[in-house]
């Protein structure tokens, strides 16, 4: 099955931590540490294609125009799992803003329910990484992409871990343009709609809840 707008980083390294990840009899200090790491790992990748501006600075032996970053930044976990990917990218990108968005799946219909939301208010100028270890359905997703495209958000990548290809699809479907990074795309959905095989709940793993 191919996938347009889907970048899957099958990086060894990350491969590796992701098997890690996933392993049942990780436990949560391990995990919060593994979701950092490949997260960090993920920027390389996902932040290629930024553009950059000349910037002039002047080296112990003379002036010359090196590059920055065109666009300011702005990371946007989604609340609860989201925020174990967060320290790991602002590790390789400290200047970045945070926005936060919170929305959890209804554990009968897996409908996103919509919670909590706080944005920079110059958001809609930066790049936004939006973040989120899982995607299965994309119901949270896509609301959430939705709501960034409200604010004004016009360059936006969908950073994820693990999805389904329903998901992928879902995401794709309303939103063509907003190009999905993962490090695995898994099997399906089970009937409870969680990505198998997967590696679980995410937040519960993360947070030990
Ligand atoms: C999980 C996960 C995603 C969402 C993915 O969050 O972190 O946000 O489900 O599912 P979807 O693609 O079908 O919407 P959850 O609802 O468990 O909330 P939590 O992070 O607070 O645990």
């Amino acid at each position: 099955m191919s996938f347009p707008n889907v970048i899957l980083v099958a990086h060894p390294v990350i491969q590796t931590k992701l098997s890690e990840l996933r392993d049942v009899t990780t436990d949560h200090r391990e995990f919060r540490a593994l979701l950092d790491e490949i997260a960090g790992l993920m920027v390389y990748e996902v932040t290629r294609d930024w553009p950059t501006k000349p910037r002039v600075v002047r080296t112990p032996l003379e002036e010359m125009t090196g590059h920055e970053l065109a666009r300011k930044v702005t990371l946007v976990p989604i609340l609860r799992a989201g925020l174990g990917m967060a320290d790991g990218v602002l590790k390789l990108l400290p200047d970045a803003r945070m926005g936060h968005l919170g929305v959890y799946r209804d554990e009968k219909t897996a409908e996103p329910i919509s919670y909590y939301h706080k944005l920079p208010p110059d958001i809609a100028e930066t790049e936004v990484l939006l973040i989120d270890p899982m995607l299965a359905t994309g119901g949270s997703g896509s609301a959430a992409i939705a709501f960034l495209k409200q604010a004004g958000v016009v360059n936006m990548k969908f950073v994820c871990l693990v999805a389904a290809p329903e998901g992928i699809a879902a995401v794709h479907r309303a939103h063509p343009e907003v190009p999905i990074y993962c490090a695995a795309i898994d099997r399906e959905l089970n009937a409870q709609k969680f990505i198998v095989p997967g590696l679980g709940d995410a937040g519960d793993r993360l947070f030990g809840t």
